[in-house]
């Protein structure tokens, strides 16, 4: 079956509100016509701006988090509600920055992706395993986890969502997976969806994340387990995603919607 094709750009903790939208308007103005979804995940306070930058492009909108509560006494939280009204179609949910930083544990990740999905947003559900697990060969067991404890409690309703296997080693530090080493993992994931969600998983788009860069990414982006790439630091430039999403775009079988 064919998958849609992903690039993602994670834009982290990063920019101006200026730099947002000039950054967003690049993207738009030199998007290459690609069977590809390609989506700009800013800083929330930003989503504004990079929605007028690319409104009627067909780039998605998405949020790097969105609140486990519906509305309410939360300060400093967004809603998956706000993130729509804003105009975002997906968000990114467990995140290892997150995880890390701010000890987002698989049970409020559940209640994460529950308003996701509740609100009609795709989400971008991260994995990924630490150096640790990986010397300690945990790494299929750390990810399997991820899975089975922060995900399948949230499924059950056949709406759309993403997996983006990002090792926690390969992000931000220009250490990338090997494509073996991808694909090893993706395999793990997808097994994990077939035995989930049967035929229904193999609509389920896996992409890889951690250093991707216009150098590495014709590589791991051929490889038929890769359903695309969410992009940190090189998404920063629009030469360099664009890039990327030519790498994409090469690929076979990819659709548009
Ligand atoms: P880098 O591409 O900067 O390694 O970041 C990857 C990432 O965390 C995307 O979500």
């Amino acid at each position: 079956m064919s998958r849609a094709v992903w690039v993602a750009g994670n834009w982290k903790m990063n920019g101006t509100e200026s730099s947002a939208s000039d950054l967003a308007r690049q993207v738009r103005e030199t998007l290459p016509e690609r069977p590809v979804r390609v989506a700009l995940c800013p800083p929330s306070v930003h989503l504004a701006a990079v929605r007028e930058a690319i409104a009627g492009s067909g780039i998605l909108l998405g949020a790097q988090d969105c609140a486990a509560e519906e509305n309410g006494a939360y300060t400093g939280e967004v809603s998956a509600a706000q993130l729509v009204d804003m105009g975002c179609e997906c968000v990114i949910v467990g995140h290892s920055e997150r995880r890390r930083h701010q000890k987002e544990d698989d049970a409020l990740l559940v209640r994460k992706l529950a308003r996701a999905f509740a609100h009609r947003l795709v989400p971008l559900y991260c994995v990924g395993e630490t150096l640790e697990e990986r010397r300690a060969g945990a790494t299929d067991a750390a990810v399997t986890k991820q899975l089975d404890q922060g995900l399948s409690p949230a499924l059950g309703h056949g709406l759309p969502f993403v997996i983006a296997y990002e090792p926690v080693w390969a992000i931000g530090t220009g250490v990338v997976a090997t494509i073996p080493q991808a694909e090893e993992v993706h395999g793990v994931v997808r097994r994990w969806l077939a035995k989930r969600l049967g035929a229904l998983g193999d609509a389920i788009p896996v992409l890889y994340g951690g250093s991707v860069n216009r150098d590495n990414a014709g590589g791991l982006l051929a490889s038929p387990q890769i359903d695309g790439a969410l992009v940190g630091g090189a998404s920063l430039s629009s030469e360099e995603f664009l890039a990327i999403v030519r790498a994409a775009g090469e690929k076979k079988g990819g659709e548009a919607s």
